[in-house]
């Protein structure tokens, strides 16, 4: 690719987005950007400096003493590769808490919009077609309904050897979505521009097809 190519994908928790976005970029020869996993090593380190969410003061300095990067499918935090301590259910809450607060969003979208500058990307988040890259070549909009996320959810875990109740799992997804889509700052929603592609009764295989067919076959989201 000559020209720098930027991709967004959107879309709420447990819609495979990583799994998708990830397969596509390979497809496509762009880099992988995982904008959750920077939002998630945030969380982890305000949530370890135990700094109160509504501390506005402390959180701008704890971020001005802050390095996160992504590269090469690896989330950095201060130089160190924090990709094993930012997937657990704490760490989801602690994400959640603190992507709501401004000078977070901020300091991220920032770091998003240069990496996106120097090199073509698919960006997967909440706000990347909407507020990140509102000018994306292509956007696309993946979601299936919260009981198949659910299942999809609850089956991981399972394979990975953890037993969760599938109601639980639900009760999640649906509270996550609440607060993705109530954030003042940035909520997620589908960009005007963005393909809707609703992944209820599709494979991976034919989630990345669909994805890839558009960009290649040059028909953009935006008309
Ligand atoms: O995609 P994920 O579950 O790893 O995201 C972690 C949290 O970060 C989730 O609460 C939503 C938030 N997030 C966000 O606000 N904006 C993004 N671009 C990506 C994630």
């Amino acid at each position: 690719m000559a020209d720098i190519i930027r991709i967004a994908v959107d879309g709420p928790s447990g819609a495979g987005k990583s799994t998708i976005a990830k397969k596509v970029a390979r497809a496509v020869g762009a880099e992988y950007v995982d904008t959750g996993a920077m939002y998630r090593a945030v969380g982890y380190k305000m949530r370890k400096l135990g700094a109160a969410p509504e501390d506005t003061d402390r959180i701008e300095a704890i971020l001005n003493d802050t390095e996160i990067d992504f590269r090469s499918g690896v989330i950095y935090l201060d130089g160190e590769d924090v990709s094993g301590l930012i997937r657990t259910p704490e760490i989801s809450e602690a994400a959640s808490v603190y992507s709501a607060l401004p000078p977070v969003r901020r300091k991220l979208v920032e770091i998003q919009r240069q990496i996106g500058h120097r090199r073509s990307v698919v960006m997967d988040g909440r706000d990347i077609g909407t507020n990140v890259f509102p000018d994306a070549q292509y956007k696309f909009y993946l979601t299936a309904d919260a009981e198949e996320r659910a299942r999809r959810r609850w089956k991981e875990l399972k394979e990975k050897g953890q037993d969760v109740e599938l109601s639980q799992i639900l009760q999640d997804i649906h509270q996550r979505d609440y607060a993705d889509t109530h954030r003042e700052l940035n909520p997620l929603m589908q960009a005007e521009d963005a393909e809707l592609v609703d992944s209820t009764s599709m494979t991976i295989d034919e989630v990345v097809k669909t994805l890839v067919d558009k960009i290649q076959g040059g028909v953009s989201g935006r008309v």
